[in-house]
C-alpha cells in the first residue's frame, strides 16, 4: 500500500527542497508538485536535480532545479531568488540536504577526525540553520510559512557509529524547537521528521543485503520503509492539515524506537 496524494492540498503553494536530487527529496519533491505546489529542488549536485525536476514535469508538475550549497549564505540567497521569481515566494522549506559522502568517515568518538565533525556538522546542522535564515524573511513578510527539518531516529538513539550524524540530528531537532517558539506567533511552524531506516539505495549501498535481517525483528510493521513513507509525512506538515501542529519530532520509522529494546529476542 502506497499513501496516495491529496490531490491540490498543496496548490498556490512554493516548496523548496534542499538535497532535491537526492534519494528521498527527489520523491517528496514529485509528491508535494503532484499535491499541487511548484517545487525547487535545489542540490550541489545540479544534475541529479535537474533530472528529478524534469520528472515532475514530464509528470505534469511544476518544478526548477537550482544548485545550491546550503553551507553558503550567498549560495542561498540566490536559490532562494530564483525560486521566488519563477514561482513567487517560499512558503514551504524542507531542510531534507545532508552529507551522506561522510558516513565512511564517521565513526566512534575515538575514530572519528575533527575535520569529519566540521563538515558534517557544517552541512547537516548549519546548513539547515541557513535555510532558516534565507526563508524565514519572506515567511514573515506573508505571515504563514512551514519548515520542515529532516532529523533521524540516529538523533534519540545511540550506535558504534555515525557520531557526528547523530549528534548533528539531534541537533537539528533543538533547533527545530527553537525556530517553532521564535516564529509561531508570526504563521510559521517548524516540525522535523525522524525517519528510521528507509529502503533508499544508499541504506542499501551502507546496509547490504543485511538490511531486512538487521532491522525487520525489532520494527513494529511489516516491512521496512520507502521515500514515499517520508514523503507523505512532509507533505503533511507542509499542509493546513497540519496547521495546529508545530515544534514537533515525528518519527517515520516503524515503530524502531517505540518499544522495548530487548522485544525482538523475547520473540525469537
Ligand atoms: N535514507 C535513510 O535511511 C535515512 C534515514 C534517516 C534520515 N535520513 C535523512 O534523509 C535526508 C535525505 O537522505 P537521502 O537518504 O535521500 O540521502 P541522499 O544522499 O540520497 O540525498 C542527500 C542529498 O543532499 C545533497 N547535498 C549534500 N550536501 C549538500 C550541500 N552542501 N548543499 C546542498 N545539497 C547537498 C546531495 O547531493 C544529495 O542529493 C538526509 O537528511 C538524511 O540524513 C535518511
Amino acid at each position: 500500500v502506497t499513501a496516495a496524494p491529496v490531490p491540490g492540498r498543496l496548490s498556490g503553494r512554493v516548496v523548496l527542497v534542499t538535497g532535491g536530487g537526492g534519494d528521498i527529496g527527489s520523491r517528496t519533491a514529485a509528491r508535494c508538485a503532484s499535491e499541487g505546489a511548484a517545487v525547487v529542488l535545489a542540490d550541489l549536485n545540479a544534475a541529479t536535480a535537474q533530472a528529478a525536476a524534469d520528472r515532475v514535469v514530464q509528470a505534469g508538475g511544476r518544478a526548477l532545479a537550482v544548485e545550491l550549497d546550503v553551507t553558503d549564505e550567498a549560495s542561498y540567497a540566490a536559490a532562494v531568488a530564483a525560486a521566488t521569481d519563477a514561482f513567487g515566494p517560499v512558503d514551504v522549506l524542507h531542510n531534507n540536504a545532508a552529507a551522506a559522502h561522510m558516513y565512511t568517515a564517521d565513526h566512534g568518538v575515538l575514530d572519528t577526525d575533527p575535520s569529519t565533525w566540521d563538515t558534517v556538522l557544517r552541512v547537516n546542522l548549519l546548513g539547515i540553520v541557513l535555510g532558516c535564515r534565507a526563508v524565514l524573511p519572506g515567511m514573515l513578510a506573508l505571515g504563514r510559512g512551514s519548515i520542515v527539518n529532516m532529523s533521524s531516529t540516529r538523533a534519540a538513539g545511540g550506535a558504534d557509529d555515525l557520531i557526528a550524524y547523530s549528534a548533528s540530528k539531534a541537533a537539528v531537532e533543538s533547533v527545530t524547537r527553537s525556530v517553532a517558539t521564535a516564529h509561531g506567533r508570526d504563521g510559521v511552524r517548524c516540525n522535523a521528521i525522524a525517519p528510521g531506516v528507509i529502503a533508499t539505495a544508499g541504506s542499501r549501498g551502507l546496509h547490504g543485503t543485511a538490511m531486512e535481517g538487521r532491522f525487520l525483528p525489532h520494527l513494529l510493521t511489516t516491512a521496512i520503509g520507502t521515500e514515499d513513507d517520508i514523503a507523505a509525512a512532509v507533505a503533511y506538515l507542509a499542509s493546513d492539515d497540519a496547521r495546529y501542529v508545530t515544534g514537533q519530532v515525528l518519527r517515520v520509522d516503524g515503530g524502531l524506537l517505540s518499544h522495548q529494546p530487548t522485544m525482538a529476542d523475547q520473540r525469537r
